[in-house]
């Protein structure tokens, strides 16, 4: 057969195991997978190297409405651009955005800007708010919305559903799997009356303790029940909330961050200060090792980065003023290849919950998995080769990553959507990002 690109003598990490075989990509699909599939228009030779199915980061803060984002912080294509340098092929961006993705036309807008403005393929989440509570339903089975998204805790921007009243009449409008920040905001409220500003930047997982983060889940869980509505639980954070949900796999699915699976409390504040603030907070190493537990176990559906750039002179305020969040998308491939490395978990299990995972939780089309007919989204990334985070590599405009100074074993050296080749060796190329399609 004659392909538009031929991907040569690398190994594929297929859903049912390793192989040692080619791809075949014509008109941006997979046409084949074999040995001595023929001749194509380019051929890149992958020796040396594994082709993960491309890597889906389900949870990115982008800052960009459709309308340019916020200078020196971030749009849509400085967000993709470091996606792509880090190997992801696909983001699902989240409506905390100025104007806030809550509406159809802001929706529709801000779909039609990814066309020319994103190097990577785009999903957006719909941001629920009292007003759309009731009619939210319509706005779920947009074109290109992955979810609709419920702050039920309130974090950056002013996105908040707070009572269960409310969530509940989100809950029954509209039929898909709706994705939580599930941190309880009345405790919140109640608990920030106890701190004052400048106290130690390690105050941001006690103010935000266990029980915030675990009644809120607690919450959603009775309301899915009751609703019979799937939801998908965002970085949970605590192993209280791991543990409960394992009696939910009927109707919840969970993700957790790469920050609280590398992470932890007392550390991070020591030596980052600001730089360690985000919501839900990084907490102590029980947390982490049932993290880990439940990655190993199968509890774990997605990982997100909940990339989450600030300029640096909001980050660099005392604490609670500084801003919360931390950028991710970048290297969040490249540190869990490293945990890959240190034996953590297999390549496989990597594949199925940064690619596989948020493809079939949110029903994302033809993404998640190196099959005939699929697109052709691949991270090729290179086991061996060893690096060291900085902030000059990040595309982000913030210029800062929370992981600077980090060495890591495994790299992503290529980037591949729908087989167009968007980064080779820290070249960017593009910007030739689409909409994704949803099941809906
Ligand atoms: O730390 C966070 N920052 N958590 C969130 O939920 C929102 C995010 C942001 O948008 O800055």
């Amino acid at each position: 057969m004659n392909f538009d690109l031929l991907i040569q003598n690398g190994t594929l990490v297929l859903p049912w195991g390793l192989a040692q075989a080619d791809i075949g990509v014509s008109q941006g699909c997979i046409a084949a997978i074999g040995k001595n599939l023929g001749v194509a228009k380019e051929v890149f030779d992958a020796t040396n190297l594994h082709i993960l199915p491309g890597i889906i980061d389900p949870h990115v803060h982008f800052r960009d409405g459709g309308k340019g984002g916020i200078p020196g912080v971030e749009d849509l294509l400085s967000g993709t651009k470091g996606a792509v340098l880090g190997g992801v092929t696909s983001v699902f961006d989240m409506p905390n955005t100025n104007p806030a993705a809550v509406d159809a036309e802001t929706l529709n807008a801000k779909r039609d800007y990814i066309n020319g403005h994103a190097y990577c393929d785009v999903g957006i989440y719909v941001g629920a708010t009292t007003d759309n509570a009731d009619t939210i339903g319509t706005l779920e089975t947009i074109e290109a919305v992955c979810a609709i998204k419920v702050f039920a805790g309130s974090s950056t921007g002013n996105l908040l559903v707070a009572s269960d009243a409310d969530i509940e009449r989100v809950m029954r409008s509209g039929r898909r799997r709706i994705a939580f920040h599930s941190e309880d905001e009345y405790r919140l409220q109640e608990r920030r009356k106890a701190f004052s500003s400048g106290d130690g930047y390690e105050n941001h997982a006690i103010w935000r303790d266990i029980e915030c983060a675990f009644l809120g889940t607690r919450r959603i869980s009775a309301l899915a029940r009751k609703t019979n509505r799937p939801a998908h639980i965002l970085h949970v954070s605590t192993a209280e909330e791991l543990d409960y949900l394992k009696g939910f796999h009927d109707i919840i699915s969970v993700e957790v961050l790469l920050n609280h699976l590398v992470q932890s409390a007392p550390d991070v504040y020591e030596r980052l200060g600001a730089y360690g603030v985000m919501n839900p907070p990084i907490r102590d190493a029980r947390h982490v090792a049932a993290a880990w537990a439940a990655i190993a176990d199968g509890t774990i559906d997605t990982i997100g980065s909940d990339h989450a750039p600030h300029a640096r002179a909001n980050k660099e305020k005392p604490w609670p003023d500084c801003a919360a969040g931390l950028t991710g998308v970048q290297t969040l491939l490249p540190m869990m290849l490293e945990q890959v490395h240190q034996g953590k978990l297999s390549l496989l299990r990597l594949a199925d919950l940064m690619s596989a995972g948020p493809a079939r939780i949110y029903g994302a089309v033809n993404k998640g998995r190196i099959a005939a007919g699929y697109d052709a989204d691949v991270s090729i990334v290179d086991l061996n080769h060893i690096e060291t985070i900085s902030n000059e590599q990040m595309g982000s405009q913030c210029g800062w990553t929370p992981f600077d100074g980090i060495t890591v074993t495994g790299w992503p050296v290529a980037t591949i959507v729908r087989g167009n080749i968007v980064m080779r060796e820290g070249e960017v190329f593009g910007p030739i990002g689409k909409p994704i399609h949803f099941n809906s």
